[in-house]
Formats: structure tokens, C-alpha cells, sequence
């Protein structure tokens, strides 16, 4: 099967939304509970993203500026961070994101067939999200566990190695 040119950078980039943004109380409660971990509020951006994502699934650019003032940095400061670290995603993604290895160690041990694999049972390409919303597939490189090849993550999973025969029932734990 022809390999997509849809990359994980794709969905990085900042996608054009206009909607007002406001944190959650308890989205405010878990950034300041993780402020007060570290002396230097720049060193939480990376977590203050985090929490964001994990209760909205992707951060918009009107979070950017929000949780910038909650961490008491500039939101050029925090854009920059959340550009740099690519598993923030700046665009919607499904409920569980897959992310299937293509890197080297995994390119020999059965990539493109977990891929082709992946993409058949979902039925959407690299980088689509399933019309259900439930999956993301996306490529990433190398998730440091090249002996378990081919490997792929699901949400924060670690899966290795998984055959193609494998992902009907590796997907049904994600509901
Ligand atoms: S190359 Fe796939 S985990 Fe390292």
C-alpha cells in the first residue's frame, strides 16, 4: 500500500479556531498543584500542556495564551514549547491516539504490515481520525523499545510486538 504523506507534524501545527478559552477549575487546580513542584514556573509548561490535553484531547491556540498567564510565562514562550514537543497536538485528534512506529528497528521487524494493517481496520489513512472518533492513527519515531518490534503506542501504552493478526483484539481494550 502506498504510504500516506500525512505526518504527525500535520496535526501539530496550530489549526485556525476561534473560540473563546477559559481553564476549568479543575484544570486550574492540577496546573497549580504541579507549579508548586517546580522552582521555575517555565519547567511545569510542558505538564500545564499536558493536563490540557488530557482533559480536551488537543490544546487550540486561545489555550496557548490562557495557560501561559496561569504559569506566569509569555505565550510566545509557551508556543514555543508546545511546538517543539510533538505529542502536544494543536488540532482534534480521537479519543485513543495510536501511534505506529516507523523507524528503523521497526521498519525490519514488520512496520508496513502493522500499518497497512492498522489502516485497513480502521479504514482511514495515516494521520485520520475513525468518523466514530474513537482512534487516531498517526506515525512517530522510534518509541525506545526497538527489541519489541514493530511496536506502537495507544494513548500511553506501550504495544510490542504486535502483528496485524493482533489489532482487533489490541483495539477492542479502547473502547
Ligand atoms: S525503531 Fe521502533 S521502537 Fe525503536
Amino acid at each position: 500500500m502506498t504510504e500516506t504523506i500525512v505526518k504527525l507534524a500535520d496535526l501539530v501545527k496550530p489549526a485556525a479556531v476561534a473560540a473563546p478559552f477559559v481553564l476549568s477549575d479543575e484544570e486550574r487546580h492540577e496546573i497549580e498543584h504541579e507549579l508548586s513542584h517546580y522552582p521555575d514556573s517555565r519547567a511545569a509548561s510542558i505538564e500545564a500542556l499536558k493536563i490540557v490535553q488530557k482533559h480536551r484531547g488537543w490544546v487550540s491556540d486561545e489555550a496557548i495564551p490562557v495557560i501561559a498567564a496561569a504559569i506566569n510565562i509569555s505565550a510566545a514562550d509557551l508556543e514555543g514549547v508546545a511546538t517543539f514537543y510533538n505529542l502536544i497536538f494543536r488540532r482534534p485528534v480521537g479519543r485513543h491516539v495510536i501511534k505506529v512506529c516507523d523507524s528503523i528497528s521497526c521498519h525490519l521487524t514488520g512496520y508496513e504490515e502493522l500499518r497497512d494493517g492498522l489502516i485497513e481496520h480502521l479504514g482511514v489513512r495515516l494521520g485520520g481520525t475513525t468518523p466514530d472518533n474513537r482512534f487516531t492513527l498517526l506515525p512517530i519515531c522510534c518509541l525506545g523499545a526497538c527489541d519489541r518490534g514493530a511496536t506502537l503506542m495507544i494513548d500511553d501504552d506501550l504495544h510490542g510486538p504486535v502483528e496485524p493478526a493482533q489489532i482487533k483484539a489490541l483495539l477492542e481494550a479502547y473502547p
